[in-house]
């Protein structure tokens, strides 16, 4: 009597063992395929203005908003792929700020900074795409030693590589431009998928970035030659440092939105046709790393 008991009871316990261990099992494959997804880094997008940011971020399934500071994340899914758009807001500050932030935050395997810019190519037109095969700060300078009263020509200001040393701006080694080279296989998804856009051609070239906006033809073609730029715009160099700082794949995706060397006039909806050809441009680059 007492022999079966302890039967039964050491059976019973083997079952139970045996039904927990399954359930323990199947919990921890859930728990690796939620690991698996949450491992999937995401592709930042990042835009300046509300025109820049929202189309995009309305594209994306199951999007969630998050804030920090003055910053927008839009977080969704994009072909079941996770992507962030940042509305970064202007310049070349906000958009340090946020790339640093959004690599902390969220490990990008890949960023793109688009938005609109101004031509400095003359056969440049409004609507036209420029892709940044390059990538360079165009303000920050060195100006020539003039005394009182001998006045200021910034003709003959000398761009200066922030990044060139840790000494001072008295460093000659930091008399040139820096380039930050455009992710060659971010380069190669926008290129291959640049026939899906209609409103203008898609070039590579070089974007020039910095806190101003010139309207002075003569300053543009003086950066045009020094720098070889092909646009400029106020935020491309900035985030291209930083995702070099951490070694984040980087792309420029630029649209004109105007041209003062050939009398293009701003059009404020080149920012939309620019999300269209950018969100082509992810869906391709998100089918290269699924494979
Ligand atoms: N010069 C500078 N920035 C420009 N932008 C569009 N055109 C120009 C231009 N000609 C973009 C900047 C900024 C906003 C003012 O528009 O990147 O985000």
């Amino acid at each position: 009597m007492k022999k079966g008991f302890l039967n039964k009871y050491v059976s019973w316990t083997a079952i139970a063992i045996l039904l927990l261990s399954m359930l323990a099992g199947w919990k921890s494959s859930l728990l690796h395929e939620t690991k698996v997804e949450a491992a999937a880094r995401p592709i930042l997008i990042e835009g300046p203005m509300p025109i820049e940011a929202e189309n995009f971020a309305k594209k994306l399934e199951k999007v969630k908003v998050e804030k920090s500071g003055t910053f927008v994340f839009y977080k969704g899914k994009l072909d079941g792929y996770p992507v962030i758009v940042a509305k970064t807001g202007k310049g070349m500050e906000n958009t340090a700020a946020v790339t640093a932030l959004a690599i902390e935050k969220y490990k990008p395997i890949a960023i793109i900074n688009q938005g609109t810019s101004g031509g400095h190519d003359p056969s440049l037109n409004v609507f036209d795409i420029v892709l940044g095969k390059r990538v360079t700060n165009i303000g920050s300078l060195k100006t020539e030693t003039k005394n009182a009263g001998e006045g200021m020509d910034p003709s003959q200001w000398i761009p200066m590589d922030l990044m060139a040393s840790e000494g001072s701006g008295a460093d000659a080694n930091a008399d040139k431009v820096r380039y930050y080279e455009g992710d060659k296989d971010l380069l190669a998804a926008a290129n291959a998928v640049k026939h899906l856009y209609t409103k203008g051609k898609v070039v590579e070239g070089t974007i020039g970035s910095a806190d101003f906006w010139n309207n002075e033809v003569d300053r543009i073609n003086w950066i045009h030659e020094r720098y070889g730029t092909s646009v400029e715009e106020m935020e491309g160099a900035a985030a291209a440092q930083i995702a070099d700082a951490y070694d984040v794949p980087f792309l420029g995706i630029r649209i004109l939105s105007n041209n003062k060397t050939n009398g293009g006039a701003y059009n404020p909806n080149t920012a939309a046709a620019n999300q269209e050809y950018v969100y082509d441009v992810v869906k391709q680059y998100i089918s290269t790393i699924k494979k």
